[in-house]
């Protein structure tokens, strides 16, 4: 099965910690011995955050700051590159096409961000419709979709799962401004819409939460289904 996962840099590194980066590296090993082929997308974290807000009170403009969080996610996929060692493509792809070319020829590819104007979560949706994934797995630090943002709203309710369309108008309005607290943002949630791709959104702080998400689809984050979609990932059905 290929699977496209995206790693939050506030999971992957929260105080640049080697032992979670090693962890993430051993869970994306285990799935790929399990026959997965794998792309991984790695988010800039506290680190990036600390570089664009440098940034922005020396008056860099929009773009600019945009690449330095680009450059802070590369650095990240570069530790997670270093801690997997091997069958992995050695520098993080730039593009969709060489992150696809390394997953057709069963390397794992692990990349940061692409382009100024978006986050990493779209590279993640964009990469997975590109390699015709068959699960998206979002590995953040909140526990799945909320009808709202629980951190400013009492009322917000965990869902366990929506469709791609519930998910856009979830995250249409969380997704202004900076600090935007939207789980997953909104350009990865209408590409998630247009290409109906099977969807998880758990919380990565255990690595390990992504093995049993992705082998056997039990975690207690949000599924996010397309409507009409009966079809298990395959692995599921094994069990
Ligand atoms: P992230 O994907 O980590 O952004 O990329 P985020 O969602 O804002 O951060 P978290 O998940 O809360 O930690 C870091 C920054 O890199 C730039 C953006 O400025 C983004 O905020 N970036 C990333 C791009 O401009 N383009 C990309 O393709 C990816």
């Amino acid at each position: 099965m290929r699977v496209v996962v995206s790693i939050g840099g506030s999971v992957l590194a929260p105080g640049l910690d080697p032992e979670r980066v090693e962890g993430f590296a051993d869970a994306l090993h285990e799935l790929s011995a399990e026959g997965c082929e794998l792309g991984a997308v790695v988010g800039g974290g506290t680190v990036a955050r600390q570089y664009i807000g440098a940034a922005r009170e020396l008056d860099a403009n929009e773009f600019q700051l945009d690449e330095l969080g680009i450059g802070v996610t590369r650095l990240n996929a570069r530790l997670l590159i270093a801690a997997m060692g091997h069958g992995v493509q050695r520098t993080p792809a730039t593009t969709y096409e060489e992150a696809g070319e390394a997953v057709r020829r069963g390397d794992t590819s692990i990349m940061g961000g692409v382009t100024p104007g978006q986050t990493t979560d779209a590279v993640a949706a964009a990469l997975a419709e590109y390699v015709d994934a068959e699960l998206l797995v979002f590995a953040t630090s909140a526990d799945g979709v909320y009808t709202a943002d629980p951190e400013t709203d009492e009322e917000a309710e965990h869902l366990a799962q929506l469709t791609p369309g519930e998910l856009v108008d979830i995250v249409a309005p969380m997704d202004r401004g900076a600090g935007a607290s939207a789980p997953v943002d909104l350009l990865a949630a209408k590409l998630i819409e247009r290409s109906s791709l099977r969807t998880i959104v758990l919380d990565g702080t255990d690595p390990q939460a992504v093995v049993d998400a992705v082998l056997r689809g039990e975690h207690s984050g949000t599924d996010v289904i397309p409507a009409g979609d009966t079809d298990e990932p395959t692995y599921w059905s094994h069990e």
